[in-house]
């Protein structure tokens, strides 16, 4: 009795140790579409992170009671809300990461290409801001579609000479998240352990999970691993049938969201060997944008890696999604200059 008593005990404290310890520098993490099904969820996991000091919430609506709600949470960052266009700057000022949720999210039917007219408005004034008021933020873009949102960004800061391709980041951490969790399963291992990474970019084929790399090495049969890739491309598609007209996936966002900044963050922090797949300028293949490992350093992005040795079956998954990846990427950059 008395021994568990003082184990609770010992992990309360630990616990408690973990989310309030100051830790390292000072750091100001601002989050845009705070209010949204991801932001909100997303705010509470970054004022759980122990390497934030500071954390602004903004949205275009009911911030304040979400930076109340979240402010109340006994850990090291101070949360302040921010609603509304006029007080963006002051939102962003002095951000070292600034993370991006805003924006219209899929009904059943549509695709994350269908979202473009509204959230490339969207991405596009959220960006101007950035390259205004916060021009050294490392810059994570979760609106979609991913595949042109950040080629926009990418203008928009290249047009204000802002842009540092080292910092701007579009999240596909939920993609590896998925094809982690579905390989674990078919596998049958324990999932903490398993690593898959994931490539191209973020809306159906251009999803490419590379299997053939997963570790630990399963040897599952081609079927499985093609009815995996399948699942791992349509995770997005599958959340939103079945929240059947409420949006898209929020709560797995949030988390990979939270483990992507929280890698940008350590990145900063000078933590070696930081590795994560993300939507980055690239010269892995002849498209200007790609998502593979990168490694996260103080600078942003201190080295995208290749690919790797593919299986056959990836390299066809390769070809056949640069097609629209490349289009999807045109679109954004077009977007960006003719408006
Ligand atoms: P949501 O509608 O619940 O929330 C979006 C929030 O953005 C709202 O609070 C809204 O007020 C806010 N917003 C709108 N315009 C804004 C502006 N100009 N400035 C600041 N905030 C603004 O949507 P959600 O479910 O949170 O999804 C948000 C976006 O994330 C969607 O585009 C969705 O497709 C995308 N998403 C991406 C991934 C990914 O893996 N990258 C995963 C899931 C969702
Ligand atoms: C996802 O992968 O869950 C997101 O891109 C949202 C969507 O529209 O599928």
């Amino acid at each position: 009795m008395m021994r568990s008593v003082r184990t609770a005990l010992s992990r309360g404290q630990i616990l408690r140790r973990d989310y309030s310890v100051t830790s390292g520098p000072e750091r100001k993490v601002a989050v845009l579409g705070a209010a949204g099904g991801i932001g909100q969820p997303l705010s509470l996991l970054m004022k759980l992170n122990p390497l934030v000091s500071s954390l602004s919430l903004y949205d275009i609506a009911a911030t304040p009671g979400v930076a109340a709600d979240v402010s109340h949470i006994n850990t090291r960052s101070e949360v302040k809300g921010y609603v509304g266009e006029e007080n963006l700057g002051e939102a962003l000022k002095g951000a070292d990461v600034v993370i991006i949720p805003a924006g219209v999210p899929r009904k059943p039917g549509m695709t994350r290409d269908d979202l473009f007219n509204i959230n490339a408005g969207i991405v596009k004034s959220l960006c101007l801001a950035i390259a205004k008021y916060s021009p050294n933020a490392i810059v994570n873009m979760i609106s979609n579609p991913v595949n042109s949102t950040v080629p926009i960004a990418a203008e928009v800061f290249k047009k204000a000479g802002t842009y540092d391709e080292k910092k701007l980041f579009g999240v596909t951490t939920l993609d590896v998240v998925r094809a982690k969790t579905f390989y674990a399963a078919k596998a049958n291992v324990p999932v903490a352990g398993v690593n898959v990474p994931v490539v191209g970019g973020h809306a159906g084929v251009t999803i490419l999970p590379l299997f053939s790399q997963a570790t630990p090495q399963a040897n599952l049969p081609h079927d499985v691993i093609v009815a995996l890739t399948k699942r791992t491309q349509d995770g997005g598609t599958e959340v939103v049938e079945a929240k059947a007209g409420k949006g898209s996936a929020t709560l797995s966002m949030a988390y990979a969201g939270a483990l992507f900044a929280d890698a940008c963050l350590k990145g900063l922090n000078g933590v070696p060997d930081v590795v994560e797949c993300s939507f980055v300028q690239s010269s892995v293949t002849e498209l200007p944008f790609f998502a593979s490992k990168v490694r996260l350093g103080k600078n942003g992005v201190e080295e995208v890696y290749g690919l790797g040795p593919l299986s056959d079956f990836e390299k066809k998954g390769l070809e056949n999604l640069k097609p629209e990846l490349k289009s999807s990427i045109e679109k954004g950059i077009k977007f960006a200059n003719q408006s």
